[in-house]
């Protein structure tokens, strides 16, 4: 048997023997490494005659391919191995009951909007919802805000692109729902339309994005006493306090008439504003074909970030949004506590 032959039985059988990648690699070296005995068969071909070149020459090349054909067949047999171990000792059986309990805790304004609707759930109010990115028309010119309103300008929009020749906006307040909802239902209406709300502002207690809590009833005999009874019952539960004491100041809002700006006293010492509200006006029952001499209603807007920051004395509205989890530990609620 030439040394051809012995070298490729050799090799051949020892590479079905290896089962380990690294015991390939050295295989691997053996062979074609700078010191390999194919390697070294080569360089023996150099003083050969050029008969003896030319079949040995085809020879060495023809074994070369048999070995790194089979080095790599082998080696794909061993890497598919591997997975398949790797798998095998890393399996999770995630039907397993968990060790220990959550450590997540409820964010505050995940908490406060929770005893929010709780709250006006108990009063009868209805969760309803409208879109973030809302159509100009729903965000200001159904409420009693025509385009050369100067309240268009007071509020900060952020302005989109217009889809369909309908300009949009980021809402700058959740009133818009107040509409939407008249739109839908006929009265008697009774809801609460939780949501973020956008206005291009950032201080202590101004962020760009924000979270209002609106409020809408309508209905044939609704007046500004329901409306205060209303509010009045909200904040003593909220921030249970049943002697708290609430201020109605007259205020303005197109898409209310009269309009009222409620300030809630604070520790005894000063007054704090928390919502603006008002008596439905009669231009916005008429743009959702609602006949103002039948019906009337109040609404609300109140910031719950607002409240959130003065029940839990949050003296930065920022922090809400900073997602720093030591931050969040602190403030944060215990999932079991959650209402
Ligand atoms: N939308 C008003 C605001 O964002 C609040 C409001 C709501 C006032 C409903 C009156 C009635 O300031």
């Amino acid at each position: 048997m030439n040394r051809v032959e012995q070298i490729k039985r050799t090799f051949l059988k020892e590479l079905e023997e290896v089962d380990t990648l690294q015991g390939l690699e050295d295989l691997r070296v053996r062979a074609f490494g700078k010191k390999g005995e194919l390697t070294l068969l080569m360089k023996e071909l150099g003083q050969k005659t050029p008969e003896e070149r030319r079949t040995w020459g085809a020879e060495l090349n023809a074994l070369k391919d048999v070995l790194t054909t089979a080095l790599e067949a082998r080696k794909e047999i061993l890497e598919e191995g591997c997975l398949k171990d790797q798998l095998a000792s890393e399996s999770l059986d995630v039907t397993l009951p968990p060790h220990a309990r959550p450590r997540g805790k409820i964010h505050p304004l995940s908490h406060v909007l929770d005893q929010a609707i709780h709250i006006f759930g108990q009063m009868g109010f209805v969760v309803a919802e409208g879109p973030d990115i809302e159509e100009d028309f729903y965000n200001f010119t159904a409420l009693n805000i025509p385009r050369e309103h100067p309240a268009r300008q007071e509020q900060d929009t952020f302005y989109l692109p217009s889809s369909n020749g309908q300009p949009l906006v980021l809402r700058t307040h959740t009133s818009p729902v107040q509409i939407r909802t008249m739109q839908k239902n006929p009265p008697p209406i009774r809801i609460i339309a939780p949501g973020r709300a956008y206005r291009s502002d950032y201080d202590a207690t101004h962020a760009p994005m924000f979270h209002q809590i609106e409020g809408l009833v309508v209905d044939k005999h609704t007046h500004m006493g329901h409306l205060k009874g209303c509010l009045e019952e909200f904040c003593r539960l909220f921030f249970e306090n049943p002697s708290l004491k609430l201020r109605f100041r007259p205020g303005y809002f197109p898409f209310t008439e009269p309009s009222a700006e409620v300030d809630i006293s604070w520790k005894g010492e000063s007054w704090l504003e928390i919502l603006g509200c008002g008596m439905v006006h009669p231009n916005v029952l008429r743009n959702c074909d609602i006949d103002p001499t039948t019906y009337q209603g109040f609404a609300f807007g109140m910031g719950l970030d607002r409240i959130a920051m003065l029940k839990y004395g949050i003296e930065d509205l920022r922090l809400f949004f900073d997602s720093d989890l030591r931050w969040l530990n602190h403030y944060g609620f215990a999932p079991e506590a959650r209402e």
